[in-house]
């Protein structure tokens, strides 16, 4: 019998536990939780007792959940993304990013370890459709990618470039906050913007893809159109996201798109681009 792929994930939120869960529910024939680790030890330790029953997953520091797992998925925050990508590729492990904005500035020693270690890293879609059209159309050239994100006023406080421009407070009609790159659009916007690395990695890059946020009263959802132009198609997507349950920051889809790519790791038949 295979020997069942060991997972940690690192950063025990909304999408770390939500993943944990459908690991030991749904993928119990092919894949083992092995460690859970959190810069909150709480967190780990709640998660593990609820899964396990016991604190048994929780370790206490990064290198630890290395050594435990062949896949580590990354699911804790911009700014530590790299660091636990760097150091899970670096042990020749397999790593899925989560945190995709923390990859920008780093991409070419991405591709460098993962080529050295002969590691994979796989980036889920996320929230946002079209990746799986864009990935292919960038084989015969694409010309144009432009992301509008539109999102409540109140998903952006705490933003610090928006606090500095803009008051949002009492916003009756869609502003626009930014129109720029993906690169610059990861920068000012870390928390809110994965789609935006995403959807640059996937097709012409962080500084060829155009990103503009708005800030819209009258949305409740987290809206993403995506246009694209290419050779081989013109493409238009328009996601409507339901928020997750657990956390009104994270996009459900985002989730979700985490579990169909464990499929994809998982079950032989691979299904879409
Ligand atoms: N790719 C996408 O489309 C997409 C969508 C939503 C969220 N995300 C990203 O996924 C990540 C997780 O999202 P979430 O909604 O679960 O967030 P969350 O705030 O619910 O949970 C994040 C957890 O990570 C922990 N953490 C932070 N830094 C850590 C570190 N250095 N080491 C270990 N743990 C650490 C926190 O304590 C927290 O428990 C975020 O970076 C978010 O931006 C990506």
């Amino acid at each position: 019998m295979p020997k069942k792929l060991k997972i940690g994930i690192v950063g025990c939120g909304a999408i770390g536990s939500s993943l944990a869960r459908e690991i030991t529910l749904n993928f119990c024939k092919t894949a083992r939780l092995t460690a859970l680790f959190d810069i909150q030890p709480e967190k780990s330790l709640l998660l593990s007792k609820k899964i396990a029953k016991s604190g048994k997953l929780r370790v206490s520091d990064l290198d630890s959940l290395i050594k435990k797992s062949d896949l580590v998925i990354e699911a804790s925050s911009v700014q530590a993304a790299w660091e636990i990508t760097r150091k899970s590729l670096s042990s020749g492990r397999k790593v899925m990013v989560m945190s995709v904005g923390g990859m920008v500035g780093h991409l070419e020693q991405l591709f460098a370890l993962a080529a050295k270690f002969n590691a994979q890293v796989f980036f889920p879609s996320g929230a946002v459709c079209g990746i799986d059209g864009l990935k292919a159309a960038n084989i015969a050239g694409v010309q144009r990618i432009v992301l509008t994100t539109r999102k409540h006023p109140d998903a952006f406080k705490g933003v610090e470039y928006v606090v500095k421009k803009f008051k949002l407070a009492g916003l009756k009609k869609d502003k626009i906050l930014f129109f720029g790159t993906a690169a610059q659009a990861v920068k000012y916007f870390p928390q809110n913007i994965n789609v935006a690395a995403v959807l640059g990695l996937a097709g012409i890059g962080m500084h060829k893809t155009k990103v503009r946020i708005i800030a819209s009263p009258g949305v409740r959802k987290n809206i993403h159109e995506v246009l694209i132009e290419s050779n081989a198609a013109k493409i238009f997507t328009r996601t409507e996201n339901i928020l997750h349950p657990q956390n009104p920051k994270t996009s459900y889809l985002a989730v979700l798109s985490a579990i169909a790519v464990l499929k994809q790791i998982l079950r032989p038949i691979k299904i879409g681009t």
